[in-house]
């Protein structure tokens, strides 16, 4: 009986050593392996906590009763071509992680808002020049995905006065939301929004939606915060986008190759902001009693929280 960590860091980073002695406070006693040195007799891994894990490790698991991501995406679980069938996959729905995507977005979103660029160009040419932003109701903002945070975002964004809509695979209402779903919705949704939030599960259905007919079907002079994931974005056509004036800016924080290469263009470009995938990274203070409690589910047979829909993605 033996809980397998499967993580792109390492145990003895001090992130690693976080999870570890959480796991461990919470749950006195566990068999805590980490892949690959702890991995040990296979037959006794029942659960694996994973990220990115290499393709077909989990396969290679022949008692596994849980895959419990580390995060709040999947989507480095699914696309493993040999993903055990019958083996439910979980994620992590946490508050403290929608706050720091939603607190991320507000940022990003706030920043070009107030024009925050202008007054740092200024600020170089020690050039006063006072300008009024528009009223908060006055700017349009779309937030594609309405799950856990964007709901969370959305709601934060209406408190602050902004005029919001949110766009989602299926009908999701919200009280002072626009709402659009599905594919007819996604035109006119994004001809509203002067910015586009990204907050979608990466699935082959939104893989590449940000795209050069999204970007042409904004307003012009508008831009995007991806928070999501790299692969929603089609690269050259957000360059193009930015460099013909269709966009203004766009805030990344998710790339189709991370760590961003130091030869790709986002790197130089003058309209694009970088952070490397920090916008909301799991807490292990926060995240581990809800894992242990799926664990703890799987060892007894009971039904498994937050689980996963495999035929959606997400
Ligand atoms: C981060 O990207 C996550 O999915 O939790």
């Amino acid at each position: 009986m033996a809980l397998l960590m499967i993580a792109p860091w390492a145990p003895e980073s001090s992130y690693g050593r976080l999870w570890a002695s959480r796991i461990r406070e919470r749950m006195p006693g566990i068999d805590l392996r980490h892949y690959p040195n702890e991995l040990g007799d296979t037959a006794e891994i029942e659960a694996a906590l994973a990220w990115m894990p290499p393709a077909g490790l989990l396969a290679s698991l022949p008692n596994l009763k849980l895959i419990h991501s580390l995060g709040m995406g999947v989507d480095s679980l699914l696309s493993d071509p040999d993903l055990p069938d019958g083996v439910p996959v979980a994620r992590v729905v946490d508050d403290d992680l929608i706050q720091r995507m939603s607190e991320y977005c507000l940022h990003a979103l706030l920043h070009y808002h107030r024009d925050a660029d202008k007054y740092d160009r200024d600020k170089a040419a020690a050039r006063w020049d006072p300008a009024m932003a528009p009223h908060a109701r006055e700017r349009r903002i779309g937030v594609m995905g309405v799950g856990a945070i964007g709901r969370d975002l959305a709601a934060k964004l209406v408190a602050l006065e902004f005029d919001v809509a949110g766009w989602s695979r299926s009908p999701k209402g919200m009280a002072g939301v626009e709402s659009f779903h599905g594919a007819d919705g996604l035109e006119p949704f994004l001809a509203r929004s002067q910015y586009v939030v990204c907050l979608l599960p990466l699935t082959p259905e939104t893989e590449g939606i940000l795209n050069a007919k999204a970007f042409a079907a904004m307003p012009k002079g508008g831009g995007i915060v991806n928070a999501a994931r790299g692969g929603h974005v089609v690269d050259a056509d957000l360059i193009a986008a930015l460099d013909g004036g269709q966009l203004a800016f766009a805030k990344l924080d998710v790339f189709r190759q991370e760590p961003l290469p130091p030869e790709h263009p986002f790197w130089a470009h003058p309209k694009i902001r970088i952070t490397p995938h920090n916008a909301g990274i799991t807490n292990p203070a926060t995240a581990v009693d809800q894992i242990l409690e799926n664990y703890r589910r799987a060892l007894a047979g009971e039904p498994i929280l937050n689980t996963v829909d495999l035929s959606r993605g997400y």
